[in-house]
Formats: C-alpha cells, sequence, structure tokens
C-alpha cells in the first residue's frame, strides 16, 4: 500500500468512528425524556442556541492554531471534546446550566472538525487531493449512514433506550480519541510553517525567508491574503461562494432543529422514525453526490447553472414549507428528505466548481471562509429567531417557516444573478464576462 493510500485509510477509519453517533436522531427525545427532563422549548431556545455560537466563537480561532500546531493536536481535541460531550449526555442529569456548558464544547468538537479535513491536504500530495477527499467522504457517510440504521434497529427492538444509544456513541468517540493518535504527524503546514513557495507569485510575497517567528507570521499572513484575495476576486466564486455559505447556514440550522418540528407534529407518543428517515436520507444523499460528480461539463455554462441553482432553492424552500405545515409525520418526513436530497446535490455542485476556479493550496482556507460566513449568518438567524432571549424567538413552525422561506429567497436571488447574466450576453454579444480566463474582475 502507497503512503496516500495508508493515510487514507487512517483518515477514513478515523472519520467512520466520529460519526458513528447512534444517539443522534433522537437526541430530543433524549434530552425531554426522563434522564434530562428538559422542555422541547428549553432545549431550543435555551440550549441549542449555545452550540451554535460556542462553534462560531472557536472556529476562526482554530482555522489560525491548526496550522500553527499542525493539525494532529488538534484532531486529538476533537476527539476528547466528542468524549467530553458524550459523557456529560450520559451523566449530567437534569441540570440545564449542565447541557449549556455541554454545548460550549460541543462548540469546540464542531469547530476543531475542520482541522480532520484541513490535514489532507497538508499530509497528501495535491494529486491525491481528490481521491482522498472522495474515500474520506464515503467513510464518514458510512458510519452515518450505520448510526442511524443502528439506532432505528435498536430502538424498534427494544434493544435498549436513549440513555444506551448515548453510550454507544460515548464508546465511538473514545475509540476515535485513542484512534487519533495514530495519524502520522505533519511537519509542514499551509501557512505557518511552509518549506518552499510553491509558484512565482508566491515566491514574489517574501524573497529572503529568515527563520524567526516574526518573518514565519508575516509570511502566512500574506500568504494567507494572497490566497484569499485571488480566489474571491473572481465573481464565479463569490457567487458560488455566497450560495455555499447560505444553504449552509440553512442545512445546519434544520438539520439541528428538525426532531423538534417533528417532536410538535407527532406528539410525545408518535411512532418515531428518525433514524430511518436519518439512514434513507445519508444514503440518498451520497448517492445523488456521486451523480453530481456524472454531471457533463457542457451542462454546466454560467446560465444553466444558476437556472439549475435557482430551481433547486426553490424546490428545497417548498420541500420545507411542506414538512413545516402538515399536521402528517409521515408527509413532514417525506418533504424533508426531499429537502436533504436537493442539498446534497447542489452543495456537491457548488462546492466542485468552486474548487474548480481556485488553486489546489486555498481550499482549506476558501472552504474554511465560507463555512464561516455561514456560520455568522447562522448565528444572527439564531438570535433573530430561535434564542429565547433574542429577537422574535419563534415557536418552532414558525422558525421553519423562515428557512423555507430562507430558500425561497436564495432561489430569487439566483434568478436575478441570471437575469443580470443574460442581460450582459444580449448587450455585449460576446463571451461571458464573468467566466473563464476573464474572471478577475478585481
Ligand atoms: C425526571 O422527572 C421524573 C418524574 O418527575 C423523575 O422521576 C426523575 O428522577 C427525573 N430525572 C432527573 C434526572 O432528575
Amino acid at each position: 500500500m502507497e503512503k496516500w493510500q495508508q493515510i487514507s485509510l487512517i483518515l477514513c477509519i478515523f472519520g467512520f468512528l466520529k460519526e458513528f453517533r447512534p444517539s443522534e436522531p433522537f437526541i430530543f427525545e433524549f434530552l425531554t425524556g426522563p434522564w434530562h427532563n428538559a422542555t422541547i422549548e428549553q432545549v431550543v431556545q435555551d440550549v441549542f442556541p449555545i452550540g451554535t455560537y460556542s462553534y462560531m466563537a472557536q472556529l476562526v480561532v482554530v482555522f489560525l492554531i491548526t496550522d500553527y500546531f499542525r493539525y494532529k493536536p488538534l484532531i486529538i481535541v476533537a476527539g476528547l471534546a466528542g468524549t467530553l460531550v458524550w459523557s456529560m449526555f450520559v451523566w449530567c442529569g437534569s441540570s440545564l446550566r449542565a447541557l449549556q456548558v455541554l454545548e460550549v464544547f460541543y462548540g469546540t468538537y464542531m469547530a476543531a472538525e475542520i482541522a480532520y479535513w484541513t490535514y489532507i491536504y497538508a499530509k497528501v500530495d495535491r494529486k491525491h487531493y481528490q481521491k482522498v477527499t472522495s474515500h474520506i467522504r464515503s467513510a464518514t457517510q458510512a458510519g452515518r449512514f450505520l448510526a442511524a440504521t443502528t439506532s432505528q434497529t435498536v430502538i424498534y427492538y427494544g434493544v435498549t433506550d436513549y440513555l444506551g444509544l448515548n453510550y454507544i456513541a460515548l464508546g465511538a468517540q473514545l475509540a476515535t480519541t485513542v484512534w487519533a493518535f495514530m495519524l502520522p504527524p505533519v511537519p509542514e503546514s499551509m501557512y505557518f510553517h511552509r518549506q518552499e513557495p510553491v509558484t512565482d507569485e508566491e515566491s514574489d510575497l517574501s524573497p529572503t525567508p529568515k527563520n524567526t517567528a516574526n518573518s514565519t507570521c508575516s509570511r502566512a499572513s500574506s500568504l494567507l491574503w494572497y490566497h484569499f484575495k485571488s480566489a474571491y476576486t473572481s465573481f464565479t466564486v463569490i457567487r458560488f461562494s455566497l450560495w455555499y455559505s447560505l444553504a449552509v447556514c440553512l442545512y445546519y440550522q434544520i438539520t439541528s432543529y428538525v426532531q423538534a418540528l417533528w417532536g410538535s407534529i407527532g406528539g410525545r407518543n408518535a411512532t418515531l422514525w428518525n433514524g430511518a428517515v436519518e439512514a434513507i436520507l445519508t444514503l440518498m444523499g451520497s448517492l445523488v453526490a456521486l451523480l453530481a460528480g456524472f454531471v457533463p461539463p457542457s451542462w454546466l455554462q454560467v446560465n444553466t447553472t444558476l437556472l439549475g441553482l435557482a430551481a433547486i432553492a426553490m424546490l428545497e424552500g417548498l420541500g420545507l414549507l411542506v414538512a413545516t405545515v402538515t399536521s402528517s409525520l409521515v408527509v413532514s418526513y417525506v418533504g424533508y428528505t426531499v429537502f436533504g436530497i436537493l442539498h446534497a446535490f447542489a452543495i456537491t455542485l457548488v462546492s466542485s466548481e468552486i474548487a474548480k476556479h481556485i488553486s489546489d493550496d486555498s481550499f482549506a482556507l476558501i472552504f474554511g471562509v465560507n463555512t464561516m460566513v455561514g456560520l455568522v449568518l447562522q448565528t444572527l438567524l439564531t438570535v433573530a429567531v430561535v434564542d429565547s432571549d433574542g429577537w422574535f424567538a419563534l415557536d418552532i413552525r414558525g422558525q421553519f417557516t423562515v428557512y423555507g422561506y430562507g430558500f425561497l429567497g436564495v432561489g430569487v436571488l439566483f434568478t436575478v444573478f441570471l437575469l443580470v447574466e443574460l442581460f450582459r450576453e444580449k448587450c455585449y454579444r460576446g463571451p461571458s464576462l464573468f467566466q473563464g480566463n476573464k474572471d478577475n474582475i478585481g
């Protein structure tokens, strides 16, 4: 086995274990059950928002620290945070304060994940990036699928209760932490521990690198800025990044709170199929993500892509609104699944379109920044509609109505982009200003 394949395998096993959290499809049932005695309103309005704030606050710091400490320590931190979080789920009892503290560490757990996804770019040769990324994605999806299937099976046959599921998740997080020590350390990193400049432009940034902390930092920051500038002066990258950030923001918000929506539709005594829905969605999502890789390049012209994205956003919005207004749990499951499958397709397409327009070296930075923007939006959204101390503190159906209209809004935005593009083509009768080599408008 070649070295990159070994690394890929180690990363895959880590990703599989980390995503094996069978407690998640029933987290609301668990927190509102006799183990924690919280109400749905408390979980939605007082507990979960803290996770979002904590994640956002830590992401920027973690992104820079990750590079500085060269990935592995942060991947171990992710494992430790996960172990702590699930220990608290299991042992912290009915204290609301304890659940809020748990959410702070959940933010660490989520933020440190970026070290895992950027590790590849520092450790694996760039010609293998794509393969390794897709292997890891498959492994994490497999972990999720198996976790969801396990949770539904276990609950259906009454093998154990929701607390038991949390014990299983805790075990997997412990295993993840131990496994993280197997990862080979990374001698070089993208910004702070860089050996030699890769392109001529980059070598101009700092012609005489000295081995002092000062020059390392100024070199790292000028390279960061260079990557940032070359990506975000392309209108194509900006448009796709906007889609990415908006979609990620709404998607995380929706997946985090959908169980509360189902709880309010189904009531306490409804038979819950959350695990089965999650399993089906993961499976279908992986399939359509694969499909997205087979879309012929000739279909991905500027106009067709914009039209496609506008249509998908509107359909996602409709799916969500149906899932929200219905009084039938099954219809809600179906609406949500349709939404999730469309999201998986679009986000894969958009990610690969962004990747085509930026240099390999800046993948980690650009996707980090896009995720960051998504999280800032998510925080605003949480303050606006979810948090009990926020502006509107809507009930769960109100929140999902906002998210549904949010996607319709994204659809309208991309229709506007399409119209602008058509207008330009008509007026200039030349090739699109915003495509190909004339990409830089800044
Ligand atoms: C939750 O409430 C039930 C019924 O009031 C009680 O028996 C149980 O001990 C409580 N659980 C916790 C963890 O406090």
